[in-house]
């Protein structure tokens, strides 16, 4: 199959083009979109079999539920059952958004949609190239990231091309994505509300919005197992095996230094997730990917994946990442750096 490249304005998408990628969609094909988190490989979400396609095309486990994505806030109302108090809340404020919530499912919503739960994952991305591609498709559009599975999500069209070039029918082109990381994932069904990923949408903005949050016991510990199916699975892993250095920023720095060092005197060739403050310090013969300022989650977020494949071009032995504070943005690349390092993490 070959993979139709269809490049929009991410502000002022021309209509026809998005018309024509929607009239895939509803001819149960599988186009992969731009939105403001990273690109989604969409389909028809009433559509079991259109949505099957999805899991083929990622190499995707089937227990791993799918996010709908709607344009207005109305289309949720005939994918759920109830809508708590705390969702609405969460909705009122950050939609459109990097937020996804999680609700009792309505009937319609296909068995391959949920992995067989009975909850379903809703989220209306701010992305207008996103919003308009639903509204001209009518139906409420699944998407998970438009990666392979187990790849880091793609932050650009050409990333996209990258996994599924030649196994979807279509990608829309609207440059680089803002926020770099996935939507905040809340399960509104509990009591108190719980992150089970965070994403765009900080902890903090949750907490102030709904007073109190829990926080899913497998974003704690590598042991407890995720309420989120797809957080279970090894994820954003680049093509060597990576070491997250974890601490103080000066002592994460001369660690990973050391490491660095170490790595290059026993004959490696040595790749490293860095700010930009780290990089200057570090031996020449490394390969660096720099992913801004220590300070700076947001850029960090925005680059991440980017940083993550960097090493597909430039082959290596081993990686070493930096990690950051886990304030705002930062707790969602914490997450994403100890999941693409496999947990392997030193304590500076
Ligand atoms: O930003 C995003 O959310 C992107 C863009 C394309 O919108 N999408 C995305 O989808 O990240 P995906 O499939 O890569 O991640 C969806 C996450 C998975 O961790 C999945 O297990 C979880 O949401 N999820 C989906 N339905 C769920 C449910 N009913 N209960 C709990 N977790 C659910
Ligand atoms: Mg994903």
């Amino acid at each position: 199959m070959q993979t139709q490249v269809f490049l929009v304005d991410k502000d002022k998408p021309n209509r026809k083009i998005l018309e024509k990628a929607a009239a895939i969609l509803t001819g149960g094909g599988l186009v992969a979109f731009p939105t403001e988190t990273v690109y989604g490989l969409g389909a028809n979400g009433l559509d079991a079999e259109a949505t099957g396609g999805i899991y083929r095309a990622k190499g995707r486990p089937s227990d791993n539920p799918l996010i709908l994505h709607i344009a207005e806030q109305a289309a949720l109302q005939q994918l759920v059952t109830t809508i708590t108090p705390s969702a609405k809340a969460l909705i009122d404020q950050y939609w459109p958004g990097p937020l996804t919530v999680v609700l009792p499912r309505a009937a319609i919503i296909p068995d391959v949609i949920t992995g067989g739960l009975d909850t379903v994952a809703v989220r209306m991305p701010d992305s207008v190239v996103a919003r308009e591609l639903i509204a001209l498709a009518g139906v409420p559009i699944a998407a998970p990231s438009a990666n392979t599975s187990g790849r880091p999500s793609p932050t650009s069209a050409q990333m996209v091309i990258t996994d599924l070039g030649g196994k979807i029918d279509a990608v829309i082109d609207a440059g680089p994505c803002t926020v770099g990381v996935e939507s905040t994932v809340v399960d509104c069904t509990t009591p108190v509300p719980t992150l089970l990923r965070p994403g765009g949408i900080t902890l903090e903005m949750l907490i102030a919005t709904l007073g109190a949050v829990d926080i899913d016991q497998a974003l704690m510990t590598k042991e407890a197992i995720p309420r989120s199916p797809g957080m279970k699975y090894t994820h954003y892993a680049p093509q060597a095996p990576m070491t997250l250095l974890e601490g103080q920023p000066d002592k994460v720095a001369e660690a990973l230094r050391q490491q660095v060092d170490k790595a290059i005197a026993e004959g490696k060739t040595v790749g490293a997730v860095v700010s930009q403050e780290t990089a200057v310090h570090l031996n020449p013969a490394v390969k660096a990917a720099i992913y801004g300022l220590r300070c700076d989650a947001a850029t960090i977020a925005a680059n991440l994946y980017a940083a993550l494949r960097y090493f597909d071009e430039q082959p290596v032995d081993v990686i070493f990442a930096e990690g950051i504070s886990e304030k705002g943005l930062g707790l969602a690349v914490m997450n994403r750096l100890r999941k693409a390092s496999g947990h392997r993490t030193i304590r500076a």
